[in-house]
């Protein structure tokens, strides 16, 4: 299989936040899927499990780090080495993909009380990415909140992709969510945030009335494209409990179609 992106340079590593402050909404799951997308397409793609539930982590069974070169030590200044040391090998792909793992760290629960106390510290993990090597797309993993640990995502990277629930509650955390990135461009950011859009996830079948008018709403959100829509379906969990993708587990999933559709997406704004 060619690359998504045949030959594409990148003007810097393009790097994109999954994120939603609102919990459970398929944010690990959509970096974990985009990502083995990108790798068994021939890229590069290196996810970064920001969250200190720890849930990428698990999602892809690689070990937690244990330090001294851990993420969260990285982000307190405690562990000052270069960031590959950083990175994991989860898999490579026979169309010559790899996709790579910043782990967490049990530490990264005191992380955002730490960096509280800090000096320019919604700029530690720019810093950190700066040195990240060679990669097609860098998928950030955020945790369910709006605190420090997510402004340093907001101020590290080029885009944001939104994963939803067909949910009313969505709406109103999106308009939360979208108020800090404007707060984040305003005060932290040289340019502003690209939203690529919505991936609404963990969508039943078939869809009640509520849903698909949450979903039509959504679909009609200015400047946030709804990208996708992923079914509620085992396949997903069963890939998690395998450590695996989609792309591998099923790949003949429409579940794999979704997620490379979403990896095109990202790869495309890149190019
Ligand atoms: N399409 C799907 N079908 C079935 N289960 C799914 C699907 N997508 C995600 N899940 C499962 O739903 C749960 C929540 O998904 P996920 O962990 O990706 O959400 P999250 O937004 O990252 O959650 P958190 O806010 O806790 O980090 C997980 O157990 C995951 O395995
Ligand atoms: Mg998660």
């Amino acid at each position: 299989m060619a690359r998504l992106v045949p030959g594409a340079t990148v003007p810097g590593m393009p790097i994109t936040a999954v994120v939603n402050q609102k919990g459970g909404v398929g944010k690990t799951a959509t970096v974990a899927h985009v990502a083995g997308a990108i790798a068994a397409a021939g890229g590069r793609a290196l996810v970064v499990d920001l969250d200190p539930q720890g849930h990428l982590t698990d999602a892809l069974k690689v070990q937690e780090a244990t330090g001294p070169a851990t993420l969260a030590a990285a982000l307190t200044g405690e562990w000052t080495g270069k960031t590959p040391e950083l990175i994991v090998g989860h898999s490579t792909t026979a169309a010559g993909g790899a996709l790579d793992v910043v782990p967490t760290a049990l530490e990264m629960f005191t992380v955002s009380r730490t960096l509280d106390q800090m000096r320019a510290r919604e700029h530690r993990l720019a810093r950190i990415l700066a040195g990240v090597g060679d990669y097609d797309q860098v998928l950030i993993d955020c945790p369910p909140s709006l605190d420090i640990i997510t402004d340093n995502a907001l101020t590290a990277v080029d885009g944001l992709l939104v994963p939803v629930q067909a949910e009313d509650s969505s709406l109103r955390a999106l308009r939360l969510l979208l108020s800090q990135v404007a707060a984040v461009d305003a005060d932290l950011r040289e340019t502003p945030l690209h939203l690529h859009g919505m991936v609404a996830s963990l969508v039943r079948r078939p869809l009640t009335t509520l849903a698909r008018t949450v979903l039509e709403q959504l679909d009609h959100l200015e400047d946030l494209p709804l990208l996708g829509t992923v079914p509620l379906a085992v396949v997903v969990t069963e890939a998690w409990r395998m450590g695996q993708t989609i792309a591998t587990y099923a790949p003949d999933s429409e579940h794999a179609v979704v997620y490379r559709e979403l990896a095109a997406v990202l790869l495309q704004a890149s190019a």
